[in-house]
């Protein structure tokens, strides 16, 4: 094959009889690689995010060698390094406060590395878009491989989804409906193998909107985890790495616009998480896309969910991948005209090209366009003077009847006073109240937790009541339902309005008018914006950068300093 590009990069660091390439490859060969792997052939990185702690990864130290494999096939030179892991089921105060920091670290290693191109392995919910986001400031070849989901759970004859169960059966134990007993023994039913959550939470919508924007193999979204046809993917992810690097195929190649607002659609048509918005936002940042909050409302309007995983429906991955996973999706969203089918992917081939003849093998899991589980499944953002830079919501998570409504604020000052207070008997609260959650954003909490879908009040749910309007600045779990408004931008830790609002305040929400107000006079806003205090800013360490540089969600909490392509070019070496 024809090199596009010659010399590689890595042969800046093992080409040549100097010493700087004599210490570069002599302390390379105590790991017993021989001298013909320094001929000038690929040297592809194994960005590996596996760890203990991020269970949802497990399966990546297997993959890896899998990966590695098909690189030593196709003739490269396969070199794995780890990278700070994000276990989301772990993680204080929330998995989310560390995204940019693994981002960094991805995007440091790899520059400053003989690297040529990247295979980055990635599950749980935050590691797909920190290595993606890193290896997109470098811009080198690059390809996802994911970790796969779980099988489903089962428990009790009944089918259990990761994360959407446990909020359900934690209702009900507050309801006293089920024992603590049954709860907990619910638990490894829950989580029966290795993988990332098997419904359709933030980990397989990411997933899923990579192999949209054609930035995985086909088919790598909805593979088990724990399925020999991953490790068939992953082999073959590594001997496509090889080729994309004598093609020079850089990630901006395939992170087009057009790419982006594919990832709209497919999300839309997934139901897929609201997390994904501000990941693909941040990401667009690192590419230099231009892509803005309000593409969300404007590109995945009017397309329907059509694919019946829970949160939204009542299938699992498992489901999924058997009715033909992500490709099926992308064909029915090409069949109707949604997709740009043009947009290259990392195979060399074009979206339509690897899917446009692609089966749907079940029709109930990946439902016809003409019979979707929700008509307009796109994420749709609200503005209004309560959200000036805008929230979002997710009409396939929500009850319609909610959609639009008009209630009287019961507000928490933040989420130690909501859980204070909101099983309290004499709280003041209806089913017609909104919920409103303050100082749960980027920089209030810190790092914008996945409480905004916050439970009901005790003493409703004894009522029978399963829904309420509920707003914050918090994100919610790709897992969790509800007519929950999320990302509220200014969050209130900077003065946003959210911080003025008070207990009785009428609110009113119109999802079809993109619309949230606040109905209290600018007059009396501007006189309380006056008594507002900001919060004391962390004294020192990683909480005090990060609270110096996050963006806010509309943004998509990346640090300021980290927008942009900066490239692989290192100026110097030390020798
Ligand atoms: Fe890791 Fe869901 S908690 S994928
Ligand atoms: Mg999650």
């Amino acid at each position: 094959m024809t090199r596009k590009k010659d010399p590689l990069r890595s042969t800046e660091w093992f080409g040549g009889h100097e010493k700087g390439a004599f210490i570069h490859r002599s302390w390379m060969k105590n790991q017993g690689f021989p001298p013909h792997l320094f001929d000038g052939r690929p040297v592809i990185g194994i960005c590996n995010s596996w760890s203990e702690l991020t269970p949802c990864n497990g399966q990546l130290r297997d993959l890896a060698e899998h990966v590695r494999r098909g690189i030593f096939e196709a003739g490269g030179f396969p070199v794995e390094f780890p990278v700070m892991s994000l276990g989301e089921s772990n993680m204080r105060p929330t998995a989310m406060m560390f995204r940019n920091l693994a981002a960094i670290e991805v995007e440091e290693s790899i520059r400053a590395n003989p690297i040529d191109g990247v295979v980055l392995l990635a599950g749980c919910d935050k590691t797909t878009p920190a290595l993606l986001m890193g290896a997109a400031s470098c811009n080198l070849p690059a390809l996802l491989v994911s970790a796969g989901p779980m099988l489903s759970g089962s428990f009790n004859g009944e089918v259990l989804g990761s994360g959407t169960d446990v909020w359900r059966l934690s209702e009900e134990m507050r309801a006293g409906t089920i024992s603590p007993e049954q709860f907990s023994a619910a638990e490894a039913a829950m989580s029966r193998s290795p993988g990332t959550c098997n419904t359709m939470g933030t980990a397989s919508t990411m997933a899923c909107l990579s192999e949209a924007m054609g930035i995985t193999l086909p088919g790598n979204a909805a593979i088990p985890s724990v399925d020999a046809r991953r490790r068939v993917l992953a082999f073959m992810s590594g001997r496509r790495i090889v080729e994309m690097v004598h093609q020079d195929l850089c990630m901006s190649r395939i992170l087009t616009r057009e790419a982006f607002q594919n990832a709209i659609c497919a999300n839309a048509a997934i139901g897929g998480s609201t997390n994904a918005v501000i990941h693909l936002q941040a990401l667009a940042g690192r590419v230099e896309v231009p892509f803005l909050l309000d593409d969300w409302n404007r590109i995945g309007r009017n397309i329907p969910t059509i694919v019946d995983l829970m949160p939204s429906g009542r299938f699992l991955m498992e489901d999924f991948f058997n009715a033909g996973g992500m490709q099926a999706v992308l064909r029915r969203l090409l069949d109707a005209g949604r997709l740009h089918g043009d947009c290259l992917t990392v195979n060399g081939r074009t979206i339509a090209e690897n899917n446009g003849a692609i089966r749907v093998l079940n029709d109930e899991v990946i439902r016809p366009m003409s019979n979707p589980l929700t008509e307009d499944g796109g994420i749709v953002v609200l503005r209004g003077n309560l959200a000036p830079n805008g929230a979002i919501m997710k009409p396939s998570a929500a009850t319609a009847s909610l959609m639009t409504h008009r209630g009287a604020a019961v507000v928490f000052e933040d989420i130690d006073d909501y859980h204070a207070r909101i099983d309290d008997p004499d709280l003041e609260v209806d089913e017609a109240s909104v919920l409103v959650l303050k100082n749960c954003g980027p920089r209030g909490y810190p790092g914008m937790p996945e409480v905004g879908n916050m439970g009901l009040p005790r003493k409703l749910l004894q009522k029978g009541v399963t829904d309420m309007v509920r707003i914050s600045d918090a994100r919610m779990s790709g897992t969790a339902y509800g007519t929950v408004i999320l990302h509220v931008s200014p969050e209130a830790a900077i003065g946003g309005p959210l911080a003025l609002v008070e207990n009785g305040d009428m609110i009113s929400v119109d999802a079809s008018a993109n619309s949230i107000v606040l109905e209290v006079p600018d007059e009396e806003l501007a006189r309380r914006k006056a008594n507002w205090m900001p919060p004391v800013p962390p004294a020192s360490g990683f909480e005090r950068m990060f609270s110096d540089q996050i963006l806010q969600a509309d943004e998509g909490c990346d640090f300021e300093l980290l927008k942009g392509r900066r490239g692989a070019a290192v100026a110097r070496d030390y020798v």
